[in-house]
């Protein structure tokens, strides 16, 4: 029903020659991969090499973040027709590190959200939890109000994905279980559900992201409400990358 979805995010990483040679392989190696939508999201500065390199591919490229506005007075940004000019399709918003360190709000994120669709991108929408707000039993809370933000003032959810990445789980190795986020997933498509109805919310693929390996990729999207990963650390190592992304094939 979902093809599941596969993007790395390779956060601030990889020179534009580094890049080229990561996404060449990937695309000798996943150029006919089926059964799962495949995507990687590079520092803008190799982007559009990025892009150029996956002509003709099915690999998709995405941007890490970009501003909500379109153009104007704002130095060091990059806006999303900036990013879809350089060849993306896909933007991710939202990711933790954005809202940790660069003050990313809910508010903000939903003007992000809004500015990748209105630039014809589809949006990567990221929600999680910190480990003291999940162990203060927050979590839900937590995550509704993310969604609330993010996809305030959207109706057309055709080109909308969301990945739920707890806060604790990026980076430290850490994963949630399975179960765990399937619980988060489940509640994250009964919000959908609500707002979207049935039929639309159970096309929208939510990922999963924290910690995401070879070694347990395949349980976590075998849980039915998990479509694909977002992959931060695994996704710079071709071996690791294409493991996961076969693992993911044919899970929706
Ligand atoms: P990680 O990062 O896979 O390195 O934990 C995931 C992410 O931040 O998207």
């Amino acid at each position: 029903m979902r093809t599941p979805f596969v993007v790395g995010n390779w956060k601030l990483h990889k020179t534009i020659s580094e890049a080229l040679a990561l996404v060449t392989e990937l695309k000798n190696q996943l150029g006919a991969v089926k059964g799962v939508a495949v995507g990687v999201a590079p520092p803008s500065t190799a982007l559009h090499a990025v892009a150029k390199r996956l002509e003709g591919s099915s690999i998709a490229v995405a941007s890490q973040n970009h501003h909500w506005e379109i153009s104007g007075a704002w130095t060091g940004e990059v806006s999303a027709p900036l990013v879809a000019d350089a060849g993306a399709t896909w933007a991710i918003v939202g990711h933790s590190e954005r809202r940790q360190f660069f003050g990313d709000t809910n508010e903000g994120v939903g003007k992000k959200a809004k500015a990748a669709l209105a630039a014809g991108l589809g949006a990567i929408v990221c929600v999680g939890e910190t480990l003291a707000e999940r162990d203060a039993s927050r979590t839900l809370e937590i995550v509704d109000a993310q969604l609330a933000g993010a996809l305030a003032g959207i109706t057309d959810a055709s080109r909308l994905v969301i990945a739920y990445e707890p806060v604790w789980a990026i980076g430290t190795g850490r994963t949630a279980t399975p179960g765990q986020a399937q619980e988060v997933h489940a509640h994250l498509r009964k919000q959908l559900t609500a707002r979207f109805g049935a039929d639309v919310a159970n096309t929208i693929r939510i990922q999963y992201g924290g910690s995401v390996k070879p070694s347990n990729a395949e349980a976590l999207i075998a849980e039915p409400d998990i479509d694909g990963a977002l992959v931060g650390g695994a996704s710079l190592e071709v071996a690791d990358f294409v493991a996961i992304v076969k693992a993911a094939r044919g899970n929706a």
